[in-house]
Formats: C-alpha cells, structure tokens, sequence
C-alpha cells in the first residue's frame, strides 16, 4: 500500500464533493520533524481561490471530513491552511500484518515493461577506472529496483569495443612488431599508442585505415582485437564480481555486435534522408535535428568509410526494440553524452526504428572530486584504476578494523572487503546523481551518519534477530502478529509502510539515492527499537 496515494485520494475525493476543481492535487507529504504528524497535505491553500473560502476554514472543513474515518487518531490544522494527518495504530498494524509474511512485501508494480539498463559500458583495451564507478552503481542499483518491482530487466553493457582505439592499439602493434606478446602490456602500449597517436599525423591516419580494415573483418586485425577484448572483459568481470555487480559476460552487447547491421542502416537513412549537398561518400543526416539541436549536423561514416559510435547506437536502438521487444531504456552516462544520445533516439524514431511511445531516458551523473573540488586523480596526475580503490578501501577499513577488534586475520580479510567495497559503492549510491561529489574516505567509512559500516552494523543486528525467529514467523501456521505497544515499534512500524511509495518514486524520478536516506532513517528506527524494547522472549509479548 501506498500511504501518500491512499491519502491524496481521499483528501482528493473529499475535495471533490466541496467543489474542488478536478485538477485539485493534495500534496501529501511525510513529515519527519513532529513525533505527532505523520504526513501533511499542502494542496489545500491553492484551492481556496477557486472554492472562495479562507484557507484556514477550507483545511478545517476537509479535516472534520477526516476525523470520520477511524484510520485516523489526530488531524490537525495549521495556518495558513496545512492538514496534518496522524495514522492510528490500529490501522499501521493492519497493514503491516497484511505485508509482513508476503514475498517482497507484497509490492509488485501493475504496469509489468521491459526495460532495458545500460550501464557501465567501459571503453575495452583499458582498464576500468573511477569514471566507471558511478555509471555501474547507479545502474546495477537500478536493475535490482526494477527487478524486484517485478518488471522484466535486460542489462546491457555497451562496451567500445570497436572504435579509434583499437584503430590506435592494432597500428602500434603492428609497427612495434608485437603481435605475439601484447597481452600483458595491453595498458602501456595503449598509453604509448595514444600519445603517438596524438603527436605523429602520419600514424595517426594509419590507425584510421586500421579502424575501417577491422570493421570490414580483416582476419588478422580480428585476430589481435579478439585477443585484446577477451583479455580486457576477464579483467572486468572480475572486478564486477568484487563489487557484486549483476553484469555477465551474457549482457555484453559492444559496439561490435552491430557492426553487422550498419552498411544496411546507412543506405536506408541514406535512401530516407537523402540530401543534396552529400559530398563524395559522406553521409549527413540532418533531419529536424535544425530545430531541436540548433544546427548540428550528424555524422554517421567517414570519408574513409568507418562507421561511428553515433551510427551504432542507432542500430543498437532498433536492435533493442526489435529484438528485446523494450518497452523502456535507460542509459547511465555523463552529461557529456546527452546530446549524442539526443540525436540517436530522434534519427531512430524518425527513421520509425523505434516508436514514438518507447520510454528512453538518459539518466547523467556528476563527477567524482578531490578535497581541493578538482577530479579525483593518483598524486601524479593520472586517471585512478578502480581495481586500486577498491584496494584502498579494503586497506583502509582494515586497519579500522585491526584498530577496534582482535585481529583474526582469515575473519578481518573477510569483513574488510565487505566494508571498504560497501563504503564505496554506498557513498557513490548515497549521493544524488546528478551532482558532482568529493571523495572522502574518512567520511564514507564513518560508523556513524549516512555510511556504509553504519547500514552493516544494523543490518547485521536484524539478521541475528531474523536468524533466531524468522523461519517460525514465515511459518503460515504462526498465530503470532506484529502489535504495536510503544513509539519506537509504531515509527518503525510505518517506516517499513513507506517503503512502498519510497521504491515507485525512485522509479519515476530515477532517484535510488533515496534508498540511501530511507536505509539511514531505517536503521535508525530500528536502533531505537532495538535499544528500547524487549525483543525476543519479551514478557509483553
Ligand atoms: N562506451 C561509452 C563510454 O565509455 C559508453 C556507452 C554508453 N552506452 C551507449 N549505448 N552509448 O563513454
């Protein structure tokens, strides 16, 4: 059950039957400031104009409305004209036995999708590194949300798998005559290559034509590419594994994949938007972009016949909708890539790849910063490998640990990796994606405040308490039932309640940083609950 929605609609109807317009929302908000409101309705005031009556007088006539119903114990009014509500315990303990002993406490959404994640993604021949945290949290978070709203959930790791930098690397090799014994410095050459790449015009041309030769399937260029992308995707599963991400070598979907569709997609666009100014074998598409991306033009293949990320994510588009029959897709990247994405998704629907009613939306996040509000990079200036981050967290929490326990080393290796990778992956989760964030280990290793170690501790607490009662309580021949004797049951009692509406708005607004606060606020109920109250074997109970 949803409580906002079962109180907007009856504030609604309530509204109604005075004369409300139609249109009349009753903005039902929680309210965590008051031990004695639970939700407040804020949508009376802006009805009042309309029905000609004092705000005041408008939430005091709806309220006496509401003192009806025994759902309630206390309604109030306050000025200028705000209801607040009050639930009686009667009523939260009724619903919290209706859910209690139900799989996934009974939620699961009517309007079933199929709905795509694109995430993490990295470029292949690198290793991954810290731009690549936030994109694989944020969406592994989301594909676990959708998934237990019951939704049908295809992960797809898009990886660069086909472009410039293979051109880059295969030239290098080829040059350094290395095309034997590559693999265990694949990081080095590609570091080599590129500042080659970006110093000598003449090399950098020859990657282009290597570029072309290896989408055109040349046999030897395949042969060090496969060689390069297998080596790669092992290193990044494993660091999937670490991070208990959901993604399989089974999700990846790399720019290769649709190499085979775009000679098609190219003539096709080509025949749909032919246009007269196309010099030699250029392709422009410009369509409507003239509108609605102020005169950008849109390449889709080089002069020298190479296709580009643009062209594939269109075939990668109608793929999805083809193939996956996606009824939604998300995408987690930057903000850098929102007009890329743009142009992809109007080219597809324009080209009637995809239709018009298919939901895309490019969920952005910000970037991850130093102390000093700069990128947070190694101490001589380099990009940070996720690998060695991971490391650091495990390091540090360690020797916390070391620090407040004895030291059992099998046991302190143990739950090292569970806290430092915890306090990571909840940091990042923790903040809201669209905005940038600074790194602090101290901070997200804290056992107290919004942290990881701080979510554990009670999670670890209700497990030892679920592991002694919660076979019996599943057992459908229980009689027991949850009853509420004092504020700190009751609190906890409804904060369980508002999960519910806590998992669809994070599903509406893409908002899993929410979670984050609800988890804090939860385990801080729970802590209360937990320090105050006789909780098995009670003598009350
Ligand atoms: N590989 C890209 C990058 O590293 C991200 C891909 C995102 N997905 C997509 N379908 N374009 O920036």
């Amino acid at each position: 059950m949803q409580i906002q929605k079962y109180l907007n609609q009856k504030i609604y109807d309530i509204g109604i039957k005075i004369g409300a317009p139609e249109n009349f929302d009753p903005i039902i908000q929680i309210n965590n400031k008051n031990d004695h409101i639970d939700y407040q309705s804020n949508g009376i005031i802006k009805i009042s104009k309309f029905l000609k009556e004092e705000p005041y007088k408008l939430a005091q006539n709806i309220a006496n409305y509401l003192k009806l119903s025994p759902n309630f114990t206390n309604i109030s009014v306050s000025k200028p004209g705000f209801i607040n509500i009050y639930l009686s315990n009667n009523w939260l303990t009724k619903k919290i036995n209706s859910i209690a002993q139900k799989k996934n406490l009974n939620i699961t959404t009517k309007n079933k999708k199929i709905v795509i994640i694109d995430y993490s993604s990295p470029n292949i021949a690198k290793e991954l590194h810290i731009g690549h945290l936030r994109s694989t949290i944020l969406g592994d978070t989301t594909v676990r949300i959708m998934e237990f709203l019951g939704h049908k959930v295809i992960k797809q790791n898009h990886i660069g798998d086909w472009g410039t930098q293979f051109g880059i690397l295969i030239a290098y090799i080829y040059e350094k005559k290395k095309e034997n014994h590559f693999l265990d410095q694949l990081e080095y050459l590609y570091q080599k290559a590129y500042k080659k790449y970006t110093l000598d015009k003449k090399f950098a041309e020859k990657t282009n034509k290597y570029v072309v030769k290896l989408q055109k399937y040349d046999k030897k260029c395949l042969y060090i590419w496969n060689q390069i992308v297998n080596q790669t995707i092992k290193n990044n599963q494993k660091i999937y594994k670490r991070l208990n991400v959901k993604l399989r070598k089974k999700d990846i979907f790399g720019e290769s994949f649709y190499n085979f569709m775009l000679p098609e997609i190219i003539k096709d666009l080509q025949k749909k938007y032919s246009n007269p100014k196309i010099m030699e074998r250029l392709l422009y598409i410009l369509i409507n972009l003239k509108i609605v991306m102020e005169k950008k033009w849109v390449l889709l293949l080089k002069k020298n016949g190479a296709f580009l990320y643009t062209t594939t994510d269109i075939a990668c588009l109608k793929y999805r909708y083809e193939k996956f029959h996606a009824n939604k897709i998300i995408y987690y990247t930057d903000k850098r890539q929102e007009q890329h994405l743009l142009q992809v998704w109007l080219i597809a629907k324009k080209a009637g790849y995809i239709p018009n009613d298919l939901i895309l939306e490019h969920h952005t996040f910000g970037m991850i910063l130093c102390k000093n509000k700069k990128p947070f990079k190694t101490r001589d200036g380099n990009i940070i490998k996720l690998k060695d981050l991971l490391n650091e967290g495990v390091s540090r929490a360690k020797l916390i640990l070391k620090k407040k326990f004895t030291p059992n080393k099998k046991e302190i290796d143990e739950i090292s990796e569970i806290i430092g990778i915890g306090a990571i992956k909840y940091f990042d989760l923790s903040k809201n994606r669209k905005s940038n964030y600074i790194f602090d280990w101290d901070q997200m290793l804290s056992l107290t405040g919004n942290t990881a170690p701080y979510i554990q501790y009670a999670y670890t607490r209700i497990q030892s308490i679920l592991n002694k009662f919660f076979n019996d309580f599943l057992n459908k021949k229980n009689e027991k039932k949850i009853k509420i004797f004092t504020i700190f049951e009751r609190k906890l009692v409804l904060k369980i309640l508002q999960f519910e509406e806590l998992i669809y708005s994070i599903e509406k607004n893409g908002t899993p940083h929410l979670m984050c606060n609800y988890l804090y606020e939860l385990s801080g109920y729970f802590s209360n609950f937990y320090e105050n109250c006789n909780i098995l074997n009670s003598k009350k109970k």
